[in-house]
């Protein structure tokens, strides 16, 4: 791990829902940057505030992140495909939101509690590189589910999602809560299936031939990248009409016993996850809304199967299910966050 040193950093999607949390998150935990880059698709006038001052937006080029030493990337697959290659073969390490760049063997996939190992070599000024965030549901999913593996290996995981419509972007939640308002003025309009009000949709991203959504898809092939090549996922996601945090109902089998007690007294303990009520907490999206732990409760055995439990695990998907993710990602880089220190969920910096 390299010692900490200022870095510039470009935030791509700057004006977005994930890159605005970024930028927040970079500022509030002090990371130590030299240069702030906030880019879009255009420049336009538009602003960020950082550190009490206020930065002009520019358009994301090639050019513009020719010289910056790390990239935070939000602005969607197309154009992550299009920029971070090059800005990588330059020397940046490119922290990635999107999912163009997960599944690549070459790609470290990182919640840095679960396999932040795989950041080891990694360095500001070193070798350019592209270190991919995961799918918001499956951050939660694995944080929750890691020190249960490591307890007791969990072979089989199905899960259900309670996604929010933030989680499709500015615009979707724009749109979601206009056709709320139209429905609830008249229970007859026509707001299209896709602004979601008073509404669930089980195919966020389209069903493909398989039957799989994109969506879930996603979460299939994430979670045995990080957390082991031998656990099998099925996966149903919903988008339901929330404003902002994700909900999982998870369902996991382990191959040695695991009582509810014990799984509570090892999540107790586990970096990044806070039990909600000892573990039986009913615990809500706007409950946890601008919190930074993924949050279990409902910690239940299974009829289904003798060793099985079944777990309520929600968190923010835009901070531990993206941008804070990616800062934590680029503070062990940068090395602010040393392996085994934790984050202070109360004052969200780090300790120890
Ligand atoms: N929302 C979540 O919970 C979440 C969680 C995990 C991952 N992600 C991923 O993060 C990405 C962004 O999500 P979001 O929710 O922040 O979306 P968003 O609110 O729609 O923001 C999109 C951002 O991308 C910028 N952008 C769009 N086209 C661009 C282009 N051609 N060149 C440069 N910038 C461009 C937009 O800039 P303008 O303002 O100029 O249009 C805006 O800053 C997506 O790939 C998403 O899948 C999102």
């Amino acid at each position: 791990m390299s010692p900490a040193r200022s870095a510039s950093v470009a935030v791509l999607g700057a004006t977005g829902l994930v890159g605005r949390e970024m930028i927040r998150r970079l500022e509030r935990r002090g990371f130590p940057i030299g240069r702030l880059l906030p880019l879009a698709s255009r420049r336009d006038g538009r602003s960020v505030r950082y550190s009490g001052e206020s930065i002009p937006v520019e358009a994301a080029t090639p050019e513009r992140l020719a010289d910056v030493d790390l990239v935070l990337s939000s602005a969607g697959g197309e154009v992550s495909r299009a920029l971070l290659p090059d800005a990588a073969a330059r020397g940046a390490i490119c922290v990635d939101n999107t999912s163009a760049f997960r599944l690549r063997p070459d790609v470290p996939l990182v919640v840095p509690e679960v396999n932040g190992h795989r950041l080891d070599g990694l360095r500001i000024g070193g070798e350019g590189a592209i270190v991919a965030n995961p799918n918001c549901s499956t951050i939660q999913l694995v944080l929750a589910v890691a020190p249960l593996h490591e307890r007791a290996t969990v072979r089989r995981i199905v899960v259900s999602t309670y996604q929010s419509i933030s989680g499709a972007g500015a615009r979707a939640v724009e749109s979601f809560r206009e056709a709320s308002r139209d429905h609830l003025d008249d229970a007859s309009a026509d707001s299209g299936s896709d602004a979601l009000a008073f509404d669930v949709r089980p195919d966020i991203g389209g069903v493909a031939a398989d039957g799989d959504s994109v969506e879930e898809r996603k979460m299939i092939l994430e979670t045995p990248k990080i957390l082991d090549a031998e656990v099998a996922v099925d996966a149903t996601c919903v988008r339901v009409p929330v404003v902002r945090g994700h909900a999982e109902s998870v369902w996991i089998e382990t191959a040695e016993p695991l009582s509810p007690e014990e799984a509570r007294a090892t999540l107790s303990r586990a970096p990044g996850v806070r039990l909600a009520d000892g573990g039986s907490g009913a615990v809500t999206p706007r409950g946890v809304e601008g919190t930074d732990p993924v949050h279990v409760g409902r910690i239940r055995g299974s009829r289904v199967a003798g060793r099985a439990l079944q777990l309520w695990v929600v968190a923010d998907n835009l901070l531990k299910g993206a941008a804070l993710n990616a800062v934590q990602i680029a503070e062990r880089i940068v090395g602010v966050a040393p392996e085994g220190r934790e984050i202070d969920v109360a004052t969200e910096r780090c300790v120890g």
